[in-house]
């Protein structure tokens, strides 16, 4: 068990995010809302996703998206009111879906009003809401802003420029404007955030995903022992009133992140350590090495790449093994800040790795329009986005005005929907039996019967050659059921032995495939045949 018992229905969750001004827009406005999101609630359940994240969708100037947050209690009134919002999580309950929204505790907007008393000369409540240093001129190690503020002092950020940092306090002190962890001023914004947790939570929020959760405390050592002790004081309040929500972290080092009370973490592939060049799931999808002039691709997904699966499970098995009684390791298939994966990788390479990302342990994350293989479209910059917006681009529905997204005039949308005459649609994919669409729904379908395939069904790795681009594991469910997995994403066709005692059966029990898999039994015991390109779950 975690630091706190996790709900039962994280068991058989599955996540679609949403960024919301790119979904649906209800009123022409030209950007998602609320109400657009109410309206897609079946699409998304149709797809076999019961769980919501909405990227944040509260007050702000959004110089980062929403990530600079001015009101963490008021909703965008460009996505719509409270009342919306709390209509939004009524129907997706009454549909058996779950709502988490985003919690952004490290820092807010500098339009917040905590940040604007905090910059005035004259103490008050929220003078040490944020992390300020003793003089305008005297800056830090860390990232500062001087000479924007009647105050004489300079103040920490956490990310850009517009996102000063919250006080949580300093692990190590080294100057004596510092605070510590258990402060006046760092037990009054841990409160805050408690506060801001419960207001959402009390009107049927089910749950957060977590922005930069590993950045709170400051001078916090490798582990961010401080920051998990910070993390604990505020979920155990929260937890024990509201024990059916649901936590999940970006922070991409699960053993810490679950120490600090969080149910999930996230599998990122933006995360280097100094231990990790890169970590594993960015060997799967995003593996880029310089070679003279030339970029290569050795994304284990990628056909040509040639890597084995050795080099992933190096990084994720210890972590899944230290991890698995406490909570789960998330998988996605992109976020909104990350290059998706088409059109890098063509349909069937996108097809195998969905086989693999949506059948591992742990609670699977969908992000908005990978279900039909929505390509990542580069545009200048929006939002904060740089690179990032070409993967925030708006949702491809149909064939009507603006790809179904708006209403509203091709001008005035957030941004320009992917011009491209083959751009991929909800509508094409419908009807069409190979879409990625109907793929994607196949595998997510298999979940409600299959308890193998729950985020804490079992794993076990079957067959993980060095020189060989397959890959092969076995989930196994409470009720005895057993499902073994296999893919070869590489294009010359392979063969993998198999244990004892693990007899797939026949085509019957072959219950989602790509391309060739076929059991063979001979002298030497069982065996798989993988064909080039090739994926399949099979009963055993
Ligand atoms: C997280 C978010 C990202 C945001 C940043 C600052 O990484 O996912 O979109 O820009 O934090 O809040
Ligand atoms: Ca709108």
């Amino acid at each position: 068990m975690g630091v706190f018992p996790s709900p039962e229905w994280l068991k058989s969750a599955v996540f679609y995010e949403i960024y919301p001004q790119s979904f649906r827009d209800s009123n022409a406005d030209g950007i998602g809302d609320l109400n657009g999101i109410i309206e897609k609630l079946d699409y998304i359940k149709g797809l076999g996703c019961n769980a919501l994240w909405i990227n944040p969708c509260f007050e702000s100037p959004f110089k980062d998206a929403g990530y600079d947050v001015s009101d963490y209690c008021k909703i965008a009134p460009r996505y719509g009111t409270n009342d919306d919002m709390i209509r939004l999580f009524r129907q997706a309950h009454a549909k058996g879906m779950r709502v988490l929204l985003d919690l952004v505790p490290g820092h807010t907007s500098e339009e917040h009003e905590w940040f604007r008393q905090s910059t005035k000369v004259e103490r008050n409540e929220y003078s040490d809401r944020f992390i300020w240093t003793d003089g305008a001129f005297s800056g830090y190690a860390l990232p500062f802003i001087g000479g924007e503020s009647k105050r004489d002092a300079a103040y920490i950020l956490n990310f850009f420029k517009c996102q000063p940092a919250l006080n949580y306090g300093f692990a190590k002190i080294d100057r004596p404007w510092q605070m510590s962890t258990d402060s006046p001023a760092a037990r009054a914004t841990k409160q805050a955030m408690v506060d801001v947790m419960r207001y959402w939570l009390s009107r049927g929020c089910d749950g957060f995903r977590v922005d930069m959760a590993r950045s709170l405390v400051k001078n916090d050592d490798a582990h961010h022992h401080a920051t998990i002790e910070a993390w604990k004081e505020m979920l155990s309040p929260v937890k024990q009133e509201f024990p059916e929500s649901a936590f999940v972290s970006e922070w991409a080092a699960p053993q810490d992140a679950l120490s600090a009370g969080f149910d999930m973490d996230f599998y990122l592939n933006h995360e280097k350590t100094a231990v990790r060049e890169a970590n594993g799931y960015n060997l799967l999808a995003r593996r880029f090495v310089k070679d003279g002039e030339q970029e290569k691709d050795l994304s284990y997904f990628t056909a040509d790449s040639g890597t084995s699966i050795k080099a992933f499970l190096a990084d994720y098995l210890p972590e899944y093994e230290a991890t698995k009684d406490r909570g789960y390791f998330c998988f996605l298939t992109c976020n909104h800040d990350t290059v998706r994966l088409a059109p890098r990788l063509s349909d069937l390479e996108i097809k195998i790795a969905y086989g693999m990302l949506l059948t591992m342990p742990g609670v699977p994350f969908v992000y908005y329009g990978d279900e039909i293989a929505m390509r990542y479209y580069a545009l200048p910059t929006k939002e904060g986005g740089y690179f990032r917006t070409g993967s925030r681009t708006p949702m491809q529905w149909g064939a009507g005005a603006n790809l179904g997204f708006s209403q509203g005039a091709k001008e005035d949308l957030y941004l320009p929907v992917d011009p491209s005459q083959d751009a991929p649609t909800v509508e094409k994919q419908e009807k069409d039996p190979d879409s990625m669409l109907h793929w994607t729904k196949l595998l997510l379908g298999l979940r409600p019967g299959h308890r193998a395939l729950r985020a804490d069904g079992g794993f076990e790795v079957v067959a993980a050659p060095e020189n060989g681009r397959s890959f092969a594991y076995l989930r196994s469910g409470d009720d005895g059921e057993r499902l073994l997995i296999a893919l070869n994403p590489g294009l010359e066709d392979e063969r993998v032995a198999l244990p004892d005692g693990l007899n797939p059966a026949e085509s019957e029990d072959c219950l989602a495939a790509i391309g060739q898999v076929r059991p063979e039994s001979g002298e030497e015991g069982n065996a798989l045949s993988l064909g080039a390109q090739s994926f399949a779950v099979l009963r055993c």
